[in-house]
């Protein structure tokens, strides 16, 4: 028998667990993947912010052991002309569409969160509280309080189904999962990249204008799957976990899965791999025959029981 992947992450139906992470994918670049998109099984933009972004000076990324280092800063066209032409491209899909916001003041989420109010065909919205890249970003995300605070407004200002994306640069994630889950997030993805640096030994400088840059790739796996494991066993029976940080293939999604989350997004690997996502559905579906697994949701957080 064919297993069945479809989930439900918080109130989103997902006709399987696989999506994007958000800015690593072709589709905001004006490019085609390789595969059918209907594979995924939801897709999310970069994240957008109230007004065009320029981004940071290059270098823009460096290739590191075991990953890369970014500090895009953001760029993008603004929530305008989002509206108005990507997400057109991303609802002409026919899949769950994930909307990330991104932003410096509480006002630049709660003006986004109003307007994608409006647009009743988006799944979700994505609230990124996390990129290390662009200076007010850190904050939101790193205390308990301010996360409550902003998701709490961001909740009141939009009936769409809340997701809140996590910094992995604190020693304990329960407190911001608790915050984010109390002010009526119905999904916590876990989680964005990791602070770091790289210096360039011939100035003997850091490489990067903003010095720190974010780690994403496999390296940065068993930090996520950890904080991943430790946010289900606190509060996974009240809310849907994604997990996101160095997936390349359907055993690393199912670390992710096993360890509590309802489903996953790849980001990194779709550089080295465009086919990462399609492959990993498929071996899922293998996993499941191998394990004579039918149920999807049986295999969420199996690692604690
Ligand atoms: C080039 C690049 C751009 C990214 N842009 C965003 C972004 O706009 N918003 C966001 O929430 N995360 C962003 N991320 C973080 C990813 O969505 C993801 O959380 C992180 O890279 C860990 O997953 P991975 O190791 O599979 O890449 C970006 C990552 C990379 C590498």
């Amino acid at each position: 028998m064919e297993p069945n992947l479809e989930v439900t992450v918080g109130r989103v139906k997902l006709n399987n667990p696989v999506m994007n992470a958000s800015g690593c994918f072709g589709l905001e670049y004006g490019e085609i993947e390789d595969f059918d998109l209907n594979a995924l099984g939801g897709i999310v933009n970069k994240s957008v912010k109230p007004l065009p972004v320029v981004g940071n000076p290059p270098p823009r990324i460096a290739e590191v052991d075991g990953g890369m280092l970014n500090s895009i800063g953001l760029e993008g066209p603004g929530i305008d002309k989002f509206i108005d032409e990507e997400l057109l491209n991303y609802l002409a899909l026919g899949i769950p569409v994930i909307v990330s916001i991104a932003g410096g003041t509480m006002d630049d989420y709660l003006m986004q969160a109003e307007k994608l109010d409006k647009i009743k065909d988006i799944a979700a919205i994505e609230v990124n509280v996390s990129c290390p890249n662009v200076d007010t970003g850190l904050a939101y995300g790193v205390e308990s309080e301010l996360v409550y605070g902003l998701i709490s407004k961001v909740r009141q200002a939009t009936s769409h189904p809340l997701w809140v994306k996590l910094t992995p640069n604190v020693s304990d994630m329960v407190p911001m999962a608790r915050a984010a889950y109390r002010a009526g997030a119905e999904a916590l993805v876990i989680a964005n990249t990791l602070r770091g640096m790289k210096i360039d030994i011939k100035k003997q400088k850091p490489e990067f204008a903003r010095k720190y840059a974010g780690m994403s790739g496999p390296k940065i796996m068993p930090v996520n799957v950890a904080f991943v494991y430790d946010v289900y066993a606190a509060i996974g029976d009240r809310v849907s976990i994604v997990g996101v940080g160095g997936i390349k293939d359907a055993s690393d999604a199912m670390e992710y899965i096993l360890a509590g989350a309802s489903a996953v997004q790849i980001g990194t690997y779709n550089f080295a791999d465009p086919l990462a996502i399609p492959r990993a559905v498929e071996g899922i579906k293998d996993y499941m025959k191998g394990m004579k697994v039918e149920k999807f949701s049986e295999l969420i957080g199996k690692a604690h029981r």
